[in-house]
């Protein structure tokens, strides 16, 4: 296994998800988190990722020392690369001209961390690569023991390495796509030089997991609030496949989901997968308390109540239970550990419905705590979930709460979900569902006029989203083909009843959010 030590990189999280790619198990620390942790983990081999800082500060990040106690290889990627060379005393220095973007690097001596890796060869003979550089520092002279693996023009040092004690600094960014030999560089220093197998196959994992989970829980029943969405719907596939008939769905059917998503839910796990499921419409409940409140975070706030009053409700009922799963990820215990430690750029803003309180005296368990969502996706389709379900675009908490803007008017609903499903059946119909990352529509409370045949109307609007992502941090707005949207919106207004006027969203993220609301 391989051990990542963060730096605070933006890429830290794909380091990790692309050794995994390569079969290999790998996981994300901090670089502060201590010589004891970093010891125990046992690892093969070291990645020190990229980082924010300069090495010129006495305060910047150093690497544990230990690091180099433990005789493991390592590969440091840019700050990881700056912060190893100023450990053997070799000189960085801060850069004149920043490169951000394309480079093209020229292989000096390939060492074994390049051997038998080249894009093209030069009409010098030369091998050259095409990566993604992005620096402002840069190693300008060697450390003891290293040599030059590659060069730019501005970047002389581009890689180094000390093939005896494997020791590798790239300037270069080999986890993102763009550097087009990257997986293949990772590869050389995952499974020649730190020697790990790619045995961190889906089959693995699953098989791992259904281990872990019988050992945790032996003959007890475990409850699982089932929301539809990928993550627990995931959790359940591989609960009932560990412990059968000991797992306990409760699913609360909110009023606020998709077209017809209940009774989907119900279809998929009761019926097809014969998963114990309960099914809670409390859609009445959920109505009441959302009358008459407009502002978004209120209404959040009231959603989340009143879930965690239906599930204790229903869990309530089954007092045999004596664990409770839970569909956390491994980037949420990463934003989380990052979170306090105060290294974490991102903080997670949203907090997903199903966070139940700690009193309800059920143990946890999490077992898609150590995995990515393609991970989890891959585990989901391996158990026989439907691909429709386990590559569904995120749908948040909140649901349509959300996505009605103001008060949440039940006569709202039904032409919502309505317009939501035409836009995305549309989508699917188009071979365009997967090329977003995430569409829906929203209900707009005002009316505006349109003529049908003769007569005026004057009635609500719904507004199309679509958007292309990689983290939903940042967004762009889908450009969307005009015929597909002109026929999408001819449907809408034919079909859901109450709509006279479609309009499509054009705005990025930043300055407008994903959702509406
Ligand atoms: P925004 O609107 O902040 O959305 O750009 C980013 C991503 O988060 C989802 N989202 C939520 N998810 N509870 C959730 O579980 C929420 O309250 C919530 N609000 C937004 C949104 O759908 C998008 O994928």
């Amino acid at each position: 296994r391989i051990l990542i030590l963060d730096f605070g990189s933006q890429y830290t999280q794909l380091i990790a998800r692309r050794v995994r790619e390569i079969g290999v198990y790998s996981e994300i620390m901090p670089f502060d988190v201590g010589d004891q942790a970093i010891a125990d983990f046992a690892a093969s081999g070291i990645i020190l990722s990229g980082g924010p800082e300069s090495v010129a500060f006495d305060d910047s990040p150093r690497i544990p020392p230990v690091v180099f106690e433990l005789g493991v290889p390592l590969l440091g990627i840019c700050y990881g690369m700056q912060a190893m060379a100023t450990h053997f005393g070799g000189t960085v220095s801060p850069s004149d001209e920043k490169e951000f973007g394309y480079a093209e690097v020229a292989l000096h001596e390939p060492g074994e961390l390049f051997r038998g890796i080249e894009d093209r060869i030069d009409a010098d003979g030369r091998a050259l690569l095409e990566v993604w550089m992005s620096h402002g520092d840069k190693v300008t002279e060697l450390p003891l023991g290293f040599k030059t693996l590659c060069t730019t023009p501005s970047a002389p040092i581009a890689g180094m390495g000390d093939d005896e004690r494997h020791y590798y600094g790239l300037q270069f960014h080999p986890e993102v796509t763009h550097t087009a030999q990257g997986k293949r560089i990772l590869e050389r220093f995952v499974h020649e030089i730190c020697g790990c197998g790619a045995t961190w196959t889906t089959e693995a994992i699953i098989d791992d997991q259904l281990e872990r989970v019988r050992e945790q829980v032996g003959s007890d029943t475990v409850l699982l609030g089932l929301s539809g969405g990928v993550d627990s719907s995931v959790v359940a596939a591989l609960l009932h496949e560990a412990i059968g008939n000991q797992l306990l769905c409760i699913f609360v059917d909110t009023g606020l989901l998709r077209y017809q998503e209940g009774d989907q839910v119900m279809a998929t796990f009761a019926e097809h997968l014969g998963v114990r499921v309960e099914r809670v419409n409390a859609q009445k409940q959920f109505m009441d308390a959302l009358a008459g409140v407009s502002d978004p975070e209120e209404k959040r706030k009231i959603i989340g109540r009143e879930f965690i009053r239906v599930f204790e409700a229903a869990a309530k009922t089954h007092q045999e239970a004596a664990w409770l799963a839970q569909g956390t990820i491994y980037p949420d215990v990463i934003e989380s550990a990052g979170a306090k430690t105060g290294k974490a750029k991102v903080i997670k803003s949203h907090h997903n419905v199903g966070g139940l309180p700690e009193e309800m005296n059920l143990k946890l368990v999490e077992p898609l705590r150590e995995l990515f969502k393609d991970e989890v996706r891959r585990i989901g389709i391996e158990l026989g979930l439907p691909r429709e379900l386990v590559m569904r675009h995120p749908f948040p908490g909140p649901g349509l709460g959300v996505r009605i803007l103001g008060e949440v008017r039940p006569e709202f609903v039904e032409p919502l979900q309505k317009a939501d499903h035409i836009f995305i059946s549309e989508l699917r119909q188009a071979n365009l569902y997967d090329q977003v990352s995430q569409a829906f529509a929203v209900f707009l409370p005002v009316k505006s006029v349109g003529v049908v045949g003769d007569a005026r109307r004057y009635e609500y609007v719904i507004a199309l989203r679509a958007v292309e992502t990689v983290d939903f941090m940042t967004a762009r707005w889908a450009y969307l083909d005009h015929a597909f949207l002109d026929h999408v919106s001819r449907r809408i207004i034919n079909e859901c009843g109450g709509v006279s006027r479609v309009v499509y969203d054009i705005s990025g993220k930043p300055p407008a959010t994903i959702e509406w609301e």
